[in-house]
């Protein structure tokens, strides 16, 4: 049977949630620059529409990352596949993440990005899959928790498809 979609989280709301994140980054980075980081691919719809709802000075760079990892469980050992253009030294650097699951992943690559020097560091994610977390990582914004179902959309594949979803879906029909 082919695979079906059943919205988890309907675009309006998503909007809603962006631009309630997007004001109180505004309010927490006050009289700074935020540098956003944005991890590829799943990260990208969520750091356009986050930028745009910014208010104060705004950079951005992007990086992609693979993890080592049979399956699904991913081992958090952290390959760079493309790295950042910028350095990160003395920026204050908001690292933003379509989803967070077991954490490992994010947690490998925060240790390597700030060996680079950052004046500071923070994550914002989309989705976080708090039931799924093995680091410890502070994630200090999040969009929306979630339950652990396979999710698509606003950035979010299966099998690379999906991505372009202006919703979070849940994947059914799939074994
Ligand atoms: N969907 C897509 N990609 C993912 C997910 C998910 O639920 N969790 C981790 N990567
Ligand atoms: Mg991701």
């Amino acid at each position: 049977m082919a695979e079906t979609i059943r919205v988890l989280v309907p675009e309006k709301e998503v909007d809603k949630r962006i631009e309630e994140l997007g004001k109180k980054i505004s309010e927490d980075y006050a009289g700074k620059q935020v540098h956003l980081i944005c991890v590829l691919k799943g990260g990208v719809f969520f750091m356009c529409e986050l930028a745009k709802r910014i208010t104060v000075p705004v950079s951005m760079d992007f990086m992609s990352v693979s993890s080592y990892g049979a399956g699904t469980e991913s081992s958090g050992i952290v390959k760079i596949v493309k790295d950042l253009d910028e350095p990160l030294e003395g920026k204050d650097v908001l690292i933003v993440e379509d989803i967070i699951d077991s954490g490992r992943t994010l947690f490998h690559l925060m240790k390597i990005l700030k060996e680079r020097g950052p004046k500071s560091m923070h994550i914002c994610t989309l989705l976080d899959k708090p039931e799924r977390r093995v680091e410890d990582v502070k994630v200090d914004y999040v969009g929306f928790n979630i339950p652990d179902e396979f999710v698509v959309g606003y950035g979010l594949d299966y099998a690379q498809k999906y991505r372009n979803l202006p919703f979070i879906g849940v994947v059914e029909g799939v074994e």
